[in-house]
């Protein structure tokens, strides 16, 4: 099944760029927190190709996930504590980049943002607060590998000091088409200071 323009995740409903209202607070994430993440996550698993997976998450999924991202592979989320009385709005993790020892100074992130949500600025501030996650907990660089047609995300992590390493081509496949990765890094000790 294609998605259609309107669900695409590189194509949310661009409000007005109005940045989070103070209410927005970003915290690590909690065992409880794993109902309203799988929500978020399992709609892009869905209807978009933002994530690969194919099959949606169940709660039992959902709460190993966040178990073993309770170290330093950690997970976030932000809160909205404004009208949304403590709403998680959107969440976003660091990941093993890969098994072999020698990689274990790199790491791989991954942000969603409640589609409701989108073009508030809450992608930003998690996608910080998660570097600076990183950075103390001393980890050197932090890849993303984005769906390569994935603008937002991808734009996202450039605004954060991510650049482009390359694409890989045709290396995934859903709803029927091959899907090119956009593979993007920030070395942490070179990343810009926040703006
Ligand atoms: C990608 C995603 C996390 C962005 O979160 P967001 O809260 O909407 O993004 P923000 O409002 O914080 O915007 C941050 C920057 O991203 C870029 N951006 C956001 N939405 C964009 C869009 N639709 N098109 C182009 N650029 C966009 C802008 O550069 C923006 O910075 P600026 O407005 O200060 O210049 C969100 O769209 C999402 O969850 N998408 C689906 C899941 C996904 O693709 N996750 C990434 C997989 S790792």
């Amino acid at each position: 099944m294609p998605t259609s323009s309107a669900d695409r995740p590189d194509r949310p409903d661009r409000p007005d760029r109005a940045r989070p209202s103070p209410p927005i607070a970003i915290r690590p994430a909690r065992l409880s927190d794993a109902e309203a993440i799988r929500g978020i996550y399992n709609h892009e698993v869905l209807r978009t190709t933002a994530t690969f997976d194919l099959v949606p998450r169940s709660l039992e999924d959902q709460e190993r996930w966040l178990e073993a991202r309770s170290g330093a592979f950690t997970a976030i989320v932000a809160e909205d504590r404004g009208d949304g009385a403590g709403e998680v709005v959107g969440f976003a993790a660091l990941s093993p980049y890969r098994e072999r020892a020698a990689y274990r100074t790199s790491v791989e992130d991954s942000v969603y943002v409640r589609r409701d949500r989108a073009g508030e600025g809450i992608g930003r501030m998690l996608l910080g607060h998660l570097l600076d996650v990183a950075d103390h907990s001393g980890f050197h660089a932090v890849f993303a590998r984005i769906e390569a047609s994935g603008e937002a995300s991808r734009a996202l992590h450039e605004r954060c000091g991510f650049r482009l390493v390359g694409i890989e081509r045709e290396v995934g496949r859903k709803f029927n088409r091959w899907l090119d990765v956009a593979l993007m890094q920030c070395l942490l000790h070179e990343r810009p200071a926040a703006r």
